[in-house]
Order: structure tokens, then sequence, then C-alpha cells
């Protein structure tokens, strides 16, 4: 079809990083000068395979790959078994008290939002809101995937590895849009607890200065709708100064900073032993934590943390430890911290299958 053939070209251009080889031909058909064979089987990264492919595998690849009609029923089924009411009452149970949950900007456009995305997450944040409402749990919005992206991975829903959020003053308006239509549907739940503006905006392509705009027109939407609700704001990523929006967010009552720590994503982590990277936590993410968070400043929110790690081999005895140092050090956040994630194929980034295997014990 049209469409796969559409895909493969495309995929095919980012291998090739060239794009002045495709051409139209007059039965409609496109060829391209690809100048290596391929077999366009399942294992040819030049074709779209979301399992097989090396590469970004988020949610605008499955609906781009599928195509939105395919794609709707493999989506519209993750999001109503993956999490259901059972995990609510655990969460609750457990003695968590809220949940922070990921959204894309096209959620202001369900149930019609543009190609390729599916129509069908609004009820989903909907049916979460019933949940927490009944489990006493506080709700977390936190746009995680800004119109034009605001980092290249595939979580901000980058189509291929490019980022443009910021770039142009149409696309912050657009996304304080979402974000007065996101405060404006829920202020009136008694579980909305915050709105997170933008996670993980990586500089330098995010200009302080588009982020500190935003970021005011932002808190301003939300205030717009709820009076209470926190407006938390992410530091960016790579960013020299993380005290850069203590400033701004200072002067705005009720806002938050957010900041994620990982023992991962580092080469510095690869050869860590498990002292080392209970050390790291102690010293290193111990003071960058109390560098943001300050009498009379905003609160601060360690908004992801996971026990993985690049130890090979583990004993589950050395996670345990790894877990509680950061936990130790975590609970200094004045606004509290999040688990990333919930539940996860990978086990030790599944925080349901850590509580129920021992892994993690909260104090409560
Ligand atoms: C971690 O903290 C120690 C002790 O303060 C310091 O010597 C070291 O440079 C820090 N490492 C990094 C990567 O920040």
């Amino acid at each position: 079809s049209k469409l796969y053939l559409r895909i493969k070209i495309k995929v095919f251009m980012r291998q090739s990083h060239s794009v002045d080889g495709v051409q139209a031909n007059k039965d409609a058909s496109l060829t391209a000068d690809y100048g290596q064979r391929t077999s366009w089987g399942d294992d040819d990264p030049s074709v779209f395979v979301v399992t097989r492919v090396t590469g970004l595998q988020g949610e605008y690849q499955i609906c781009n790959g599928y195509g939105t009609t395919k794609a709707t029923p493999i989506l519209r089924n993750h999001w109503s078994t993956y999490i259901v009411e059972a995990d609510f009452r655990f969460i609750s149970e457990s003695g968590l008290t809220a949940v922070r949950i990921p959204v894309g900007w096209w959620i202001a456009n369900d149930p019609r939002p543009p190609a390729p995305y599916v129509g069908g997450s609004l009820k989903t944040l909907d049916k979460a809101f019933k949940w927490a409402e009944k489990y006493n749990l506080g709700v977390i919005i936190d746009l995680h995937a800004a119109p034009g992206s605001q980092n290249p991975f595939e979580h901000s829903s980058s189509k291929d590895g490019s980022q443009d959020w910021g770039t142009t003053d149409t696309n912050i308006a657009q996304t304080v849009q979402v974000v007065d239509f996101l405060a404006s549907r829920y202020a009136k739940s008694p579980s909305l607890l915050a709105v997170e503006l933008m996670n993980e905006p990586l500089a330098p392509g995010v200009s302080l200065e588009s982020l500190k705009t935003y970021y005011r027109d932002g808190y301003n939407a939300v205030r717009k709708h709820s009076s209470d609700a926190y407006v938390i704001m992410s530091n960016r990523l790579s960013s020299p100064d993380p005290t850069e929006f203590l400033g701004l967010a200072g002067g705005l009552p009720g806002s938050v900073i957010d900041v994620h720590y990982y023992a991962l994503f580092n080469n510095m982590f690869d050869t860590f032993t498990v002292q080392q990277n209970i050390d790291f936590i102690k010293t290193n993410y111990s003071s960058d934590l109390s560098i943001v968070t300050r009498e009379n400043g905003p609160l601060t929110f360690v908004g992801e943390w996971v026990a993985e790690w690049k130890v090979p081999n583990a004993a589950k005895q050395e996670f345990q430890m790894f877990a509680n140092a950061q936990m130790d050090v975590y609970e200094r956040a004045t606004f509290g911290w999040a688990y990333w994630t919930l539940k996860n194929v990978n086990n030790h980034w599944s925080m349901e299958w850590m509580i129920n295997n021992g892994y993690i014990s909260l104090k409560n």
C-alpha cells in the first residue's frame, strides 16, 4: 500500500542520511536511490518494524508505523488493560499518595487528534481521575510530549530524533493551550494535585528564554482554573545551572522544581560497583538536591528515579540497599518523589514488582 511504501522510504532516508535520492514516478510509485542492496525484510533496518529496528520506539512510531487505523485497537487495548483499577488500589494500599501520569500534547485534541495519533487517551485520563478519587490519591498530570518535541527522545514523541519545541512562538502558545485545556478539565477534581508543564526539556535546544516564557504563561494558564494545584517546572537536562528556575518559580506560589536522578545514561556508571553507586547517591545526588532545595524557595520534586543500575548480577540485598539509599536522599525533596515507573516489562523498572517481591519497602 501507499502508506507502507511511504514508511519504508521515510526510514530508508534516515538510514542513508540522504533525502535527494527519492523520486516520484508517473505511475505514483516512488523509487529511491539507495545505493545498496536491500531485502525489505523484517530484519532489514531500512524497513519500519518497531521491535526489530534500532531507533526510536515511541507512541509516534507505533501510530505512524501501523497507521492510525491499525494502531487504534492496539493502543485502546493497551490503555484499557495495562493500568487498571487494581493498580490504583495497590498504589493506595502501599502507602503511596499520588500518581504522575505522562500525557502527549495531542490529548487536547481528543477524540480526534491529528494524524497519526489515536483518539481515546482523554477518556483514559478521565478514568484514572475516577480511580484516584476513589482511592484518595493525588494526580500529577505530566505533559511528557510537547508539540515539536522538547528533546530528541521517543518519550517526547520525537518523529525522528529532531527537537523543535520552543523555536517558534506558535509552538509555545500551542503548549499553553494544552495546559489550559487540562487544567480546565480537571480543576474541580479533588485529586488534581499538580500540573507538570513539561517533562525533561533538553538544553541548549530548549533555550532558557523560551522556557521561562512558557513556564510563566503555563503557570498563569493553570491559575486561571485552580488556585491550589501545584505547578511543576522541570529543570533542563544538560543545563549548566540547576538553579536557573529558582528565581522564577520562587516568585510564583505553589511552584515546584522537578529534577530526575538516574545512575544510568552516563558512561561513568558502567564500571561503578555497588558501593560506588550508593556513594554517588549519598554524596553527589544528595548535594545536587540540596542545591535546589532552599528555605523559602520553591518546593522540590525528584520526579523520576529507579532502582536500576549497571551492576551485573547484583543480589536482591544489594538492590534493597540501593533503593533505600535513594529513598533516604530523595525524601528530602520537599514536594516528594516518583518512581519511574509503576509497571514495566523490566522488573527493576516496575515499582509494583519491586514492592511485591520485597526489593522496595516503603516506610509508612
Ligand atoms: C561526586 O562527589 C565527589 C565528592 O564531593 C566529587 O569529588 C566528585 O567530583 C563528584 N562527581 C561528579 C561526577 O560530580
